[in-house]
């Protein structure tokens, strides 16, 4: 499936926040979003999921406009987030989040549970009781289960020790070899980005510098330089 974007507009009552996006992930692709805090990262990834309503360009899914469908029904469609920050559930244990979704199709518990052993071992713990790391590692599989064919994740190694950050991406880039659309952002270049195949910048509401992921591995500057033209100081890992 191929998620595009075409000069979407989105923001709150306090102001436009995303002034003209546009972006396009296809099937077997990861794309990487790179733009500071507040740049409009989440806002975006919730405009796509249907959580902040466009207020003008649209957002295609295979070629259909679903600008104005709702969360349930481009999730229907095959659209899953991971939202920033995990939001698990703290009272339920692992087992229990992966039997909230009914899983049909490729994914199932048992095939997530591979993925991360570390959750498979954590089976009976509640939500409240695992790890930074595991907590990401739930809300990943539990998006899994619904056998999404674009998945959305929002800056999934905030916070993560390097080595587990690490294995987050590699799970994306085994994710993405599967042929589904992956959309993932970040602050900056980092594990998060390592197996992108495309990277664009987000900043001042806008997409800006993109560029494909070998190019940015051989030579970061253009994008390091692009988030750096834009307030912050650019972290380096
Ligand atoms: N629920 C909200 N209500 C009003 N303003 C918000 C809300 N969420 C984010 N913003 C504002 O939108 C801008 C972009 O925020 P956000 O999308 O969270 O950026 P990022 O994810 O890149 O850090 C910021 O100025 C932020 O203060
Ligand atoms: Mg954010």
């Amino acid at each position: 499936m191929r998620l595009e974007t075409t000069g979407l507009r989105a923001g709150y009552h306090g102001g436009t926040v995303l002034h003209g996006v546009d972006i396009t992930v296809a099937s077997g692709e990861v794309h990487a979003l790179v733009g500071h805090n507040g740049a409009g990262k989440t806002t975006l990834v919730h405009a796509l999921a249907g959580l902040v309503p466009a207020t003008g360009g649209r957002v295609l899914l295979d070629g259909d406009d679903v600008t104005r469908h709702p969360t349930h029904r481009r999730a229907r469609r095959g659209l899953a987030l991971v939202p920033q920050g995990r939001r698990v559930f703290a009272s339920l244990t692992v087992a229990e989040h992966l039997t909230l979704v009914k899983a049909s199709g490729p994914w199932t518990p048992a095939r997530v549970l591979d993925l991360f052993p570390q959750l498979a071992q954590r089976r009976g713990h509640r939500g409240a009781h695992l790890s930074g790391g595991e907590q990401q590692m739930l809300a990943f599989a539990r998006a899994l289960l619904a056998q999404p064919a674009v998945l959305l994740l929002d800056e999934p190694t905030e916070g993560l020790v390097p080595a587990l950050a690490k294995q987050i991406a590699e799970t994306v880039a085994s994710v993405r070899d599967e042929g589904t659309a992956v959309l993932v952002t970040a602050p900056s270049l980092d594990s998060a980005t390592s197996t992108a195949d495309r990277v664009t910048v987000l900043t001042g509401g806008k997409t800006g510098v993109s560029a494909d992921g070998d190019t940015v591995r051989a030579d970061p500057g253009v994008i390091v330089a692009a988030l750096a033209l834009h307030g912050e100081a650019t972290p380096t890992e």
